[in-house]
């Protein structure tokens, strides 16, 4: 029988060593030795498998890759050192000059900038598509589209789409299904049921979940990772061995903290939507969230992220952040610290303002992401700040 989510997250680990270490060290070599000549030619040459240089493949980023693949079903993986190079790498190690991808609307920042600034370099296209509208998605489906590329739950949004959806859409037409589950993380939501082909995450958030470092990784079937692979290991976004240490430890908490930041956003959710300031809150496993039935049929719980509007706008927005005692004002989330995020101003500013609106970034939106500390406590910062 196969081992329940959270004993899978701790009991995979690296060979133990001839030192019989119950807690796996972290291997920070650039590079390993040979016993031979001829070991390393065959090594070189793939006729055996072992690790050669970091930049290829070393075993605390290995343990971390494993992880991964097993919380999401997955087949095989590469880690990269962020988040971004693990989006870049699920779509430069993929597709060819002329290729077009198919985008649902609401993509993080950076994905968008790369998106329309850098692949358009390589004559790679693409064409967004409204997340509210799925039955027009089918009709953007040109002769050259290879992908379709999604966020659910997007940032800052929360808009959810249906994976169900997406992956009977992408067999038709015989497109790689490419979803970032970074809002999620594979505790909440796992998109290989769906038949997606890669699942990108930044591990930055949830997967650290402490703050501490930079990663990525994707994860999915393996003759597609196996182009992955060769992209990334002569391009060069590897991991760190030791962010993969880091990584790999703090999955064996991913459940327990995902269940506690879950408990913390639906709480103050809840709040806000009851206070007579707040215009209107979003949270996936709120019953107001337009798409509520959607969320508890993909998702086990509706994560840690909530947003919520000032109607008034950006003033009323920016006087509540600096009145806050307790929260952090930064543009990251998934963290042990709660973190309020005004994105109009800060990770969606490169956005014209009608991208923004197209996708829900009012002026006054203010994005949490609920810590781990009690609470009594975050409520109360939030209750004081709204005086
Ligand atoms: C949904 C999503 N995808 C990708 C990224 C990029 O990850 P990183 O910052 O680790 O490069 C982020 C970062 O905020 C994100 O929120």
């Amino acid at each position: 029988m196969k081992n329940k989510f959270e004993t899978r997250a701790i009991r995979e680990q690296a060979e133990r060593t001839q030192h019989r270490e119950h807690s796996v060290p972290v291997y920070l070599t650039s590079s390993f030795v040979f016993d031979s000549a001829e070991h390393g030619q065959a090594l070189f040459a793939g006729d055996i498998e072992g690790n050669v240089y970091s930049r290829y493949s070393n075993p605390s980023t290995d343990e971390f890759i494993r992880k991964i693949c097993l919380l999401e079903d997955a087949e095989d993986g590469i880690a990269t050192a962020s988040g971004m190079a693990a989006v870049f790498a699920g779509i430069a190690g993929l597709l060819e000059s002329g290729d077009h991808i198919l985008v649902a609307r609401s993509v993080f920042g950076s994905t968008h900038q790369i998106l329309t600034q850098l692949l358009p370099r390589w004559n790679i296209t693409h064409t967004y598509v409204d997340i509210g509208k799925p039955e027009r998605w089918e009709a953007e489906i040109q002769k050259n589209t290879r992908m379709l590329f999604l966020e659910t739950p997007s940032n800052p949004g929360l808009d959810l789409i249906d994976l169900e959806f997406a992956g009977n859409l992408s067999r038709k037409h015989n497109l790689i299904l490419n979803v970032d589950n970074c809002f999620a993380t594979p505790y909440l939501q796992q998109p290989g049921r769906y038949g997606t082909d890669l699942i990108v995450h930044s591990a930055t958030k949830f997967i650290d979940g402490q703050g501490r470092t930079i990663g990525g990784v994707v994860v999915g079937r393996k003759e597609l990772i196996e182009e992955l692979r060769f992209f990334a290991r002569h391009s060069g976004p590897a991991m760190s061995p030791f962010n993969a240490w880091v990584l790999s430890k703090s999955l064996e908490t991913l459940a327990v903290r995902m269940d506690r930041h879950c408990e913390n956003a639906l709480a103050l959710a809840q709040f806000l939507e009851n206070h007579p300031k707040i215009a209107s809150v979003k949270y996936p496993f709120l019953p107001s969230h337009p798409q509520y039935e959607l969320a508890c049929r993909q998702m086990t719980q509706g994560g840690g992220v909530l947003v919520f509007n000032f109607s008034e706008g950006f003033d009323p927005a920016r006087k509540f952040i600096d009145r806050l005692q307790m929260l952090s004002i930064s543009s990251n989330l998934g963290d042990t610290r709660t973190i309020v995020t005004h994105p109009a101003s800060t990770t969606h500013s490169k956005l014209t303002e009608d991208e923004r609106l197209s996708v829900g970034i009012t002026p006054g939106l203010v994005r949490i992401s609920a810590g781990l500390e009690h609470i009594d406590d975050i409520i109360g910062d939030v209750e004081q700040a709204l005086g």
